[in-house]
């Protein structure tokens, strides 16, 4: 798996994802589209954004009963992104039907993966709202097994997290992690957070960043130190 960095184009409009993409004139970053800017401009951004020759991240995070993911993933399958996701609390039932729908007529199909536990649910949150009174890493451990027992290829977590998934999972099972800050910069809502370059000593195979490349000065430059101290 070829470790990379993801960009969050966490963007509420065509206008400001085009501008920021047009300062990548020498490099073709793999991106990611989520709830925000999909629901702007819907499908059209993903085809607009695949043509220009991005690798796309398609975050939806698909939640429902098993049939209804079937067909919504059948459908996305025909968006050409190289990688989508959905929440592995949906039970195992759910993800194998997104598997199926997922896979285009030819066998083909983006990398699935699974979000476990959301990096914002503290341990006690879990207990309180949800009920779920284990360990909240032995949760992240146990919904990454179900993961991949149902044929995803990886799932999101901390990057904290990331070398238990793959002892328990393997090493090929994907692991992409938020939650990333430079060493000199601001955290903001993120929790656990740690540096490009921890992420990788750890072993996470894409790293997702957000603000500390879209909210820099220079976010070009971001985006070259984040490559840098992550794939070296
Ligand atoms: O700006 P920042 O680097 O915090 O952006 C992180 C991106 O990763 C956001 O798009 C956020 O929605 C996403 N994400 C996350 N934690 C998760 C899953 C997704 O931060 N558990």
């Amino acid at each position: 798996m070829g470790k990379d960095v993801i960009i969050a184009l966490d963007f509420d409009s065509k206008e400001k994802t085009l501008a920021f993409l047009d300062r990548f004139t020498e490099e073709k970053p793999f991106v990611k589209i989520g709830m925000e800017l999909y629901y702007a401009e819907g499908p059209a951004i993903v085809r607009e954004i695949k043509a220009r020759g991005h690798k796309i991240f398609l975050d939806l995070k698909l939640h429902d009963i098993p049939n209804t993911v079937r067909k919504s993933m059948a459908v996305l399958s025909g968006l050409d992104v190289d990688m989508t996701n959905l929440h592995a609390a949906g039970t195992k039932a759910m993800m194998e039907a997104a598997l199926e729908g997922l896979t285009r007529p030819d066998g083909t199909r983006p990398l699935l993966i699974a979000v476990t536990q959301l990096t914002s649910t503290s341990q006690e949150r879990m207990e309180s709202d949800l009920l779920i009174e284990k360990p909240l890493d032995e949760v992240v451990l146990h919904y990454a097994r179900c993961a991949a027992e149902a044929g995803l290829a990886g799932v999101v977590c901390s990057p904290l997290e990331a070398g238990k998934v793959h002892e328990r999972c393997g090493a090929d099972f994907v692991t992409v992690t938020p939650g990333v800050r430079f060493a000199d910069g601001e955290v903001g809502d993120q929790v656990r957070v740690t540096t490009p370059a921890k992420a990788k000593e750890i072993g996470s195979d894409y790293i997702v960043v957000g603000r500390p490349v879209t909210q820099a000065e220079d976010p070009v430059a971001a985006y070259r130190r984040c490559v840098a101290e992550f794939v070296g």
